[in-house]
């Protein structure tokens, strides 16, 4: 019953169906697992309390091919071979009992070849766990599948020395010695759970220890475990969770449910952080923190993801996902969430800005290239594949969207009626959409094509004021383009809030909004949620006294792309005087992009490139205003920032992208700015350098404007220029201070940028984390004949093929960088397939991550589609090519 016979060995990727969904015919009650961890090989024995549901069905158990089956048996007895079929994807067991049953299996598997880093594996010589999605069919057969959720208990054995931690989920409710030097512990989790949320935990680990009092005073033990020379970079972390756990209390009145939580940290994580019950696996990436190792940005991720994965205790653990295709009512729901923690602990501006540019930079490029699916897909091979910015990040602007539709309490009445209905349940998005819907009595139905519908909706709006009437008047038009599998024939008008100030135009404030359409606004109202769900619609501010300048889509409140009419003039105004943040940056931001856009068109037909200088003045008037004893200097940096290369790529049309150009374009742009103010930016810089470092939020915001000022200023060609920034580069006391100018020489043929990028090896070798800031940097280098520095890199000490996080930083970063991967020549192209191809018999997730750098080959010009083409079609003909690496690179070609 072993041998998986070779055609099913060959079997072609198969596409799952969101519309062939069935109920599970058995259900499992308790299953009780017992883990015998060896040096050589791994003993998994599972007992299953079986629940039928519907009798006579074949059993269908997900179990991966890498495992050896070692024993089936029903009620107690061998199950007997005919009535078992192995395949590739795991075992049918047919004539089974009519009544309950237990079912007990026995597995041996190798976690210490594990490289795939799904399952149980090692990770720095200690076993962890990653079974989201489908990795718990590597360690057992199991109804691998979130709809099925039973109480788990878990024993393990290992031994003593090598691994004295012992962890899995629940309590802890036996240990003690055993055998031959070895110890076992026994954990019990009492809340019902899926599969995926199983957590296994072995190691020689040290840890901190906390403790937090929920609402209804309830004591719960906090620990975080990381290998021992790293356990005083857990402190952030810890704080991080803490406020994590009030703030879901204060919000939304959630409460944690057991009385011990655990994040262990480990260095070989394919993503960021596992929200496993009770037992949290976090990438290392998102625990350690200490000034000297990791930056400003780092803390930021570190509080965000801590966050994220705590509040998945709800909202995904407490209310799971029937299937996979509802992956974003979890994750959707989650970063919102987190998106809400973080704005509520720091800047909600700034949080909305960073949140809104890597939507535009990653999301959009996705949503209209040729992996664009609906935030709840309908098929996928590998559901690996799914865990993307639009699931996520277009899944939280959604959630987003019902709190500016249903108002705040509205929001959270919706989100009391969801877990009322489906505490326990594993549930669907059309679930929480009529939870949000019933709690407020109010018809949604317009909104439900944002789960339907791939693609950003397009929205056109124009304005006019009209004295005589006293109205001014917003017409909007909205379309969705054509994705793969849905013409734009096919998509409907959907429902978007539009939110809406007006700004007098002598004042540059608010006026109050009287009424819009006939319909009277709350007094004191400045800000109109227009409701938007046609594909035509007008709307009419009444009793305007005077001609005012529209805010319009402020907090950017819908993710779509949006036309106004708006003159260069208005947004100079709103840049100057707009009450919401993110609207005063997106006034600059549209400035920009079309000066941008301009540029690029004048530099590809050889014209002289010109710079507007009232976009020059504007950005002084901005930067002065860093002066001010109130300046919000976060906002202050933010707003100085230039649309990045991706996103300008985002807006030129398919088959003409010269990333050369895109450059230059940028290039020039930034070197303009830079000489024109180059006084202001160095007297802003010098104001904002602290005589030492804090970790206080003025602090941070005085860090981030002098650093975007020296990344102003490294486009300055002066070489006083390369001195100062390795100058600062030696004196910083600070990892942010470190990168922000070890990353102003980058680009920079000098001795100096040689002199800086050595030291820091010097200083940082030894620390993997910091060594891939060290590979990131380097990896996104505009110095000419950059590919062969990364090629270097990959034979080089600081590089592991076989750790996400290095590949992430060195091809990731080499990926994203347009002069070496564009690079005309298409050497860039085929050595990211080669590392593609290597990868994909070593971790096939990490591989079809990789193979995404090739999606948007049809943005560029003809030769360079032809090269990158031709990387596609020789990917796709490789032998044993991984179902993952298949998928995106069979979609890309589609
Ligand atoms: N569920 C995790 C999160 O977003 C992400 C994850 C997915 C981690 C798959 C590992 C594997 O919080
Ligand atoms: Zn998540």
């Amino acid at each position: 019953m072993n041998a998986i016979a070779d055609e099913v060995t060959k079997e072609k990727p198969k596409t799952i169906y969101l519309k062939d969904y069935q109920t599970p015919a058995y259900e499992f009650e308790h299953v009780n697992l017992s883990f015998q961890l060896n040096e050589e090989h791994t003993t998994v024995s599972s007992s299953i309390d079986v629940r039928v549901q519907r009798k006579k069905e074949t059993l269908f158990l997900h179990g991966d091919k890498s495992m050896q089956l070692d024993a089936v048996l029903v009620n107690g007895t061998q199950v007997a071979d005919e009535r078992l079929t192995r395949t590739n994807a795991g075992l049918f067991v047919s004539g089974l009992p009519e009544e309950d049953f237990t079912l007990k299996i026995v597995t041996t598997i190798k976690p210490q070849e594990n490289t795939a880093l799904e399952g149980l594996y090692k990770s720095s010589g200690n076993y962890c766990t990653q079974c989201e999605a489908e990795g718990f069919r590597r360690i057992t057969f199991y109804q691998d599948r979130p709809d099925v959720m039973s109480k788990f208990t878990t024993r393990m054995e290992a031994a003593k020395d090598k691994y004295p931690v012992l962890l899995s989920n629940g309590n802890l409710i036996d240990s003690g010695d055993a055998d031959g030097g070895r110890h076992f512990a026994v954990w019990e989790d009492p809340w019902r759970k899926p599969s995926y949320l199983f957590a296994l935990v072995a190691g020689n680990l040290a840890k901190i220890e906390d403790s937090f009092t929920t609402m209804s005073g309830k004591k719960v033990d906090l620990r975080i475990y990381t290998e021992p020379h790293n356990i005083d970079k857990a402190d952030h972390a810890m704080v991080s969770l803490i406020k994590s756990m009030k703030w879901d209390e204060d919000t939304f009145g959630l409460e944690y449910d057991l009385e011990l939580f655990n994040i262990v940290a480990v260095d070989d994580f394919n993503m960021g952080a596992m929200e496993n019950k009770s037992l949290n696996v976090f990438n290392s990436r998102l625990v350690f923190a200490t000034p000297k190792t990791a930056t400003d940005a780092d803390y930021a991720a570190i509080e965000g993801v801590v966050g994220h994965e705590y509040f998945h205790n709800w909202t995904g653990n407490r209310v799971t996902c029937r299937d996979w295709f509802q992956l974003s009512l979890k994750e959707g729901l989650t970063v919102y969430r987190d998106q809400e923690f973080s704005s509520d602990m720091n800047s909600r501006g700034v949080k909305r800005i960073g949140d809104v540019s890597k939507l535009r930079a990653a999301q959009f490029p996705q949503d209209s290239g040729p992996m664009a699916h609906p935030i709840r897909p309908e098929e996928y091979i590998k559901m690996d594949n799914f865990y993307t910015v639009t699931v996520y990040e277009k899944g939280a602007e959604v959630v987003r969207m019902y709190e500016s539709l249903l108002g705040k309490d509205g929001f959270r009445k919706g989100m009391d009626l969801y877990f009322e209905r489906h505490d326990g349940c594993a549930v669907t998005t059309e679930d929480f959409f009529s939870a949000m819907a019933d709690a407020n009595n109010t018809d949604l139905s317009a909104f439900k094509p944002w789960y339907q519908q791939a693609g950003t909706p397009i929205v056109d709006v124009k304005t006019s004021y009209d004295a005589s009437t006293k109205t001014f008047t917003l017409k909007a038009t909205q379309t969705v383009p054509a994705t793969p599998g849905q013409d734009a024939s096919q998509k409907k008008a959907v429902l978007m809030p539009i939110r809406v100030g007006l700004l007098d135009k002598s004042t540059g404030k608010d006026i109050e909004i009287a009424s819009v359409n006939g319909v009277a606004q709350e007094k004191g109202t400045t800000t109109a949620v227009l409701r938007f769900d046609q594909k035509e619609q007008t709307f009419t501010f009444e009793n305007v006294e005077q001609d005012v300048v529209p805010s319009i889509l402020r907090n950017f409140s819908a993710p779509i792309k949006m036309t106004t009419d708006l003159e260069e003039g208005d947004l100079l105004f709103l840049m100057a005087n707009d009450s919401d943040p993110f609207n005063r940056w997106e006034a600059g931001q549209t400035l920009f992009r079309s000066l941008l856009v301009k540029l690029i068109a004048d530099e590809t037909n050889g014209k002289a490139l010109e710079m507007n200088t009232k976009i020059t003045d504007a950005l002084r008037k901005t930067i002065e205003g860093a002066k001010a004893a109130d300046a919000d200097k976060a906002f202050i940096a933010r707003a100085m920032m230039v649309p990045s290369e991706s996103e300008l790529v985002e807006m030129l049309e398919p088959g003409t992208v010269d990333p050369d150009v895109v450059k230059a374009a940028r290039k020039f742009v930034m070197k303009s700015l830079a000489a024109d103010l180059r006084p202001l930016l160095e007297e802003t810089a010098k104001a904002n350098s602290a005589p030492a470092y804090k970790n206080e939020p003025a602090d941070r915001a005085m860090r981030s404007l002098k650093n975007t000022c020296l990344g102003y200023l490294s486009y300055v060609d002066a070489p006083e220029v390369a001195k100062d920034a390795l100058e600062r580069y030696q004196n910083a006391d600070n990892m942010t201070d470190k990168i922000a100018t070890l990353s102003a020489l980058s680009d920079k043929v000098c001795a100096e940028r040689e002199t800086a990028f050595d030291a820091f090896y010097q200083e940082w070798q030894h620390d993997p984390l910091v060594m891939c800031k060290w590979l990131s940097l380097q990896a996104a280098s505009g110095v000419p004949n950059n590919l062969g520095n990364v090629k270097a890199l990959l034979t080089h000490p600081a590089f592991d093929i076989k750790n996400p996080n290095k590949v992430y930083s060195l091809i990731g970063g080499f990926m994203s960088n347009p002069t070496t991967f564009h690079q005309k020549d298409g050497q860039g192209y085929e050595f990211l397939a080669d590392v593609i191809l290597q990868l994909n018999d070593i971790n096939q997730q990490v591989a079809a991550r990789m193979a995404g750098g090739f999606t948007r080959w049809r943005k560029y010009d003809p030769s360079r589609q032809a090269l990158m083409k031709k990387q596609l079609e020789r990917i796709i003909a490789t032998e044993n090519l991984s179902e993952n690496v298949y998928e995106i690179v069979k979609k890309s070609l589609d």
